[in-house]
């Protein structure tokens, strides 16, 4: 990888441009005099010796690859001309062949990071069109392992499909500890200890989830067979439609990513 590589990255103020930001110069991969960010209504004081403009188009000029961070609906009304360079879209539902015309290149990546690349714990599915070359491909591997675990896919409908079930997934187990908090606080534990209590809990079993590399299927057969509290309340909740209300809500993340790219 080259040692002056130059990044842009366009929405540099939000939420995720931000993370992103953070991991990869932490990793490295980019010196802070290298980084340019566009914003539009309002900068932040992070990434000090880094360029900010509201200018995207000045942002592309002098980057060697052009990070899209913005929100799906605010794409449209964004003007860029990539010249042929390497474009790297994180917004969801945007389809590669769209990404391609409208900034005027063959070479774009599309990739679908979550909110845990704020801690370089993100999942990242990524995809990339065909004129994208292996030295392309080895700085996307390298932006998105520090970030966290990717996979290289091959499938815009697999990606679409990912964009409900990693993209939005930290929100399903910050979910299922929102309904765990609001039972705990309703029998009349503090919040301040049941929250400390399910987040530990959290962090803990996706600690274990990782070091076990088993199927989760297999871990919570090992709790049934147990026939402790765990099974009780395992079998009272899928009675409840704990399972129909996993697939039912995938379903739907799945059709609004493929909607969003449908009106992209
Ligand atoms: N957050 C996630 O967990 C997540 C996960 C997967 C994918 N994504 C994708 O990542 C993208 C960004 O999401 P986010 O959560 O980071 O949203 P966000 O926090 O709202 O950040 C978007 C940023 O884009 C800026 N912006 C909008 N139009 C601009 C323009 N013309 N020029 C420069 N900056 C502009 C916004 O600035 P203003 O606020 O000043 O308008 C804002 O700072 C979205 O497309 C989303 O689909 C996000």
């Amino acid at each position: 990888m080259s040692a002056g590589l130059r990044i842009g990255m366009v929405g540099g103020a939000g939420r995720l441009g931000g993370a992103i930001a953070t991991s990869i110069l932490n990793a490295g991969i980019v010196e802070p005099r290298n980084l340019s960010l566009s914003y539009r209504r309002k900068t932040t004081d992070r990434f000090p010796g880094a360029f900010w403009t509201t200018d995207s188009q000045e942002l592309a000029d002098r980057s060697d690859i052009i990070i899209f961070s913005v929100r799906p609906e605010d794409w449209p009304a964004l003007s860029v001309n990539a010249n042929g360079k390497l474009i790297l879209s994180l917004m969801a539902g945007v389809r590669l062949a769209h990404l391609c015309s409208r900034h005027n290149t063959e070479r774009a990546v599309r990739a679908l990071p979550n909110a845990a690349a704020e801690v370089a714990r993100s999942y990242t599915p990524w995809i990339t069109s065909r004129s994208v070359t292996d030295g392309d491909r080895a700085i996307m591997r390298a932006i998105f392992n520090a970030c966290g675990v990717q996979d290289e896919i091959t499938s815009e409908n697999d990606i679409d499909y990912l964009t409900g079930l990693t993209g939005s997934g930290p929100a399903f187990p910050a979910l299922l500890a929102a309904a765990m908090m609001d039972h705990a606080i309703d029998y009349g534990l503090a919040r301040d200890v049941a929250q400390r209590a399910i987040i530990t809990m959290l962090t803990g079993t996706g600690r274990l989830l990782e070091r076990r590399e088993e199927c989760p299927d297999d871990i919570v057969r090992t709790f049934l067979n147990y026939r402790g509290t765990t099974a009780a309340a395992i079998e009272e909740m899928r009675a409840s439609g704990f399972d129909a209300a996993v697939r039912h809500g995938l379903a739907a993340a799945f059709r609004k990513s493929v909607s969003m790219g449908e009106t992209s």
